[in-house]
């Protein structure tokens, strides 16, 4: 095999039909397809959205290899979600990446989403990369985890959720205010204007392990309460409420974090996932640098959210282990980590 790999990713677990092309560790193109019409709905309809990956992804695919430079005879291998994720939206990746790996005659691979997720830290981009072994702390709208990563492909969760994910909690808060799906970012921004004037409580958890139900039961009483008072409430007090619930929402994911790091004594930390493009959270983990001594490292916007770059990061280094997919085996809406 020579040095240089080119891969073409693709990127369909959720709402987001995504391919990029990387050669080695720097992306040369990436391409997303944001699918609009879970707005209508309050949250992803798992139907539509894998008739929208359908839509998309043979134009995603075509922009993200003509932006690239390259064709489909210069590609080396065709990395894609294997899972975890939404049943019908990834047959709808795997599918396609499986029948173009085997017309092509190349390597297929099969990526873990929730450590792609993590290995967008490793994408060659001029930002600094986080030596091994590092901490972290992936947040999306489907998981929250701690996990320790000791080489590209030697990952351990050391802490997770038991019930809802961090941005899980975002939306459905935000849902409670009467905001439009994904509340994640709307919170972040109604939140730059107010104060966290209503204080919530930190839930007590063991270990290093989240939960997040219990606080958006508390938001929503707290809602109720308030509104049999003055139904304008909300609408009055939406800046504040949304400082609030993110506030208690970040203390809470940093405080089992500073606690992973005084147990681990690792002081390289990273953020993943589509809740870290939080400026709050963003924020708070810098501060880690003066309060914990730590070296933090926070992906480009770009490669927070769900993107198909790191995907093509994680074929990279299975391609270069040769720990190549087969074309036999079905999508996993669930995936351990340990499984292979
Ligand atoms: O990683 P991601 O794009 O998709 C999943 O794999 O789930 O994460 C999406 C989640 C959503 O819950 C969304 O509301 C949240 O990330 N999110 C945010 C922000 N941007 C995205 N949550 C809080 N603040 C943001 N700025
Ligand atoms: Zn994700």
């Amino acid at each position: 095999m020579s040095e240089r790999k080119i891969i073409l990713g693709i990127e369909s677990s959720c709402d987001d039909t995504a391919a990029a092309v990387s050669i080695n560790n720097k992306i040369c193109s990436n391409i997303a397809a944001t699918q609009e019409i879970h707005r209508e709905y309050g949250g992803v309809v798992p139907e539509l959205a894998s008739r929208a990956h359908q839509t998309h992804i043979v134009p995603v695919v075509h922009q993200a290899l003509e932006r690239s430079g390259y064709t489909l005879s210069d590609l080396d291998g065709i990395a894609y979600t294997h899972g975890p994720g939404l049943m019908g939206s990834l047959l709808v990746g795997t599918s396609f990446a499986k029948a173009m790996a085997q017309s092509l005659d190349i390597p297929l691979i099969q990526v873990h989403h929730m450590k792609a997720h993590v290995l967008a830290h490793l994408i060659d981009d001029g930002s600094p990369i986080p030596p091994f072994p590092f901490l972290c702390l992936t947040v999306s709208g489907g998981h929250t985890q701690i996990i320790q990563v000791n080489a590209p492909l030697e990952m351990t969760i050391l802490g997770q959720t038991i019930d809802d994910a961090a941005g899980e909690a975002f939306d459905k808060a935000a849902k409670m205010m009467g905001l439009p799906y994904p509340g994640g970012p709307l919170i972040d921004q109604l939140a730059k204007d107010g104060e966290p004037a209503y204080a919530f409580p930190i839930p007590k958890i063991e270990g290093l392990d989240y939960s997040f139900s219990g606080l958006k039961t508390s938001f929503l009483y707290f809602l109720q309460k308030e509104m049999r008072n003055d139904e304008r409430f909300i609408e009055i007090h939406k800046h504040d409420l949304a400082a609030s619930i993110q506030q208690v929402l970040i203390d809470f994911l940093l405080q089992k974090l500073r606690r992973a790091i005084r147990e681990t004594g690792i002081k390289h930390i990273a953020v993943a996932g589509g809740v870290s493009a939080n400026s709050f959270l963003r924020k708070r983990v810098k501060q880690l640098e003066e309060k914990e001594g730590c070296t933090t490292y926070i992906p480009a916007f770009e490669y927070c959210t769900d993107n198909a770059a790191m995907i093509c990061t994680a074929g990279y280094y299975l391609l270069l282990e040769g720990d190549l997919g087969d074309v036999s085996k079905p999508p996993l809406a669930r995936w351990s980590f340990t499984e292979s």
